[in-house]
């Protein structure tokens, strides 16, 4: 009551501030997606996401390294593949060959200790742009599964730490866990992208790997915005069925499930800070209406704040430098 409790007093100085703060920021806490494409020396910019790149493998090594110099664990690994090798069948998903599985060989070359996460899903590979496989205008769930089970083990066998499904099928941890654990790959881990919305913010990332679907939409796979307790339906089931790590996706306008699950789940989550809000924060700075890095602190603080072990965003590099 006061005057016997002043608020204030905690925030009387720098140094008092700094004894009581109850969240920080680590470069242990990022996750950074690379974009990676055909070729040598090649480094593309994006359009709509201002300082980001693809790169092709020698300039993705290159980042790598640069990484993990600044003291950054993880990076997950998206590909953009040429139109021509685009089809219904994942077929050059599952290529042992693939810019995937090349990629993440010689990742795991250059610096062994880097964990590489992989992006399991079908639209960069599709010519329909979508995460599963059309039939008749729709997506086959089940078909779906059996070609991204296969693809996680591709990825395992070329190296990969932590197989990341982003394309929310129903039933797909359970055959990734079960495909992996029959062919020995005991300790590769599972980062489901358990609730993942169909949200309007991945547009930048279409852009960038040229993956938008080519007819409707994701609603009937990724999940319906307006819902908050389907969210952990969809993760608790994803732990049962064997995955490591959980997933909230897109980020600030997910506080409240990051939340949720916080309060519910022991696994660690991690939430993915998606194109859309660094496009955002990046257009605004260029207009000079907002303070780029400290809003990009603010912002990466209340993934913390709200219960994320893990952040996958594509200021990563920016923030570490900023720490
Ligand atoms: C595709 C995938 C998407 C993102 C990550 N994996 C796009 C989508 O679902 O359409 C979005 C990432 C971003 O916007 O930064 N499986």
């Amino acid at each position: 009551m006061y005057p016997l409790q002043r608020n204030r007093r905690l925030r009387t100085s720098a140094a008092i501030r700094d004894l009581v703060r109850e969240h920080h920021l680590s470069p242990h806490d990022f996750i950074v997606p690379l974009f990676v494409v055909e070729g040598k020396n090649k480094k593309e910019a994006i359009p709509s996401m201002p300082g980001y790149f693809r790169y092709s493998m020698d300039g993705i090594i290159k980042q790598v390294k640069a990484l993990w110099n600044l003291n950054i664990k993880a990076v997950l690994l998206f590909v953009k593949v040429e139109d021509a090798k685009k089809d219904n069948l994942g077929t050059e998903a599952l290529r042992q060959e693939g810019l995937m599985q090349l990629t993440i060989g010689a990742i795991k070359e250059a610096v062994p200790e880097m964990v590489v996460m992989t992006d399991v899903a079908l639209d960069p590979y599709s010519s329909y742009g979508h995460d599963g496989i059309v039939k008749e205008g729709k997506i086959d769930n089940d078909a779906t599964v059996k070609i991204l089970a296969e693809m996680a083990l591709s990825h395992a066998a070329a190296g990969a730490d932590v197989i990341a499904p982003s394309d929310m099928m129903d039933g797909r941890i359970l055959s990734i866990r079960n495909t992996l654990e029959s062919a020995g790959f005991v300790d590769t881990l599972i980062m489901s992208y358990s609730a993942k919305y169909a949200s309007s913010f991945y547009g930048p990332f279409r852009e960038a790997l040229d993956s938008a679907p080519g007819f409707g939409d994701k609603k009937t796979y990724q999940m319906d915005f307006a819902n908050r307790g389907e969210a952990l339906t969809e993760t608790l089931r994803d732990i049962e069925e064997g995955a490591d790590l959980v997933m909230v996706k897109p980020g600030m306008a997910y506080l409240d499930i990051l939340r949720d699950l916080k309060n519910t789940v022991n696994t660690p989550i991690a939430v993915y800070q998606v194109s859309g809000e660094y496009a955002m924060l990046k257009a605004a700075a260029e207009k000079g209406w907002l303070d780029h890095d400290a809003v990009m602190i603010e912002q990466l603080m209340s993934f913390k704040r709200a219960g994320a072990t893990l952040i996958a965003t594509y200021f990563a590099e920016e923030v570490v430098k900023n720490l």
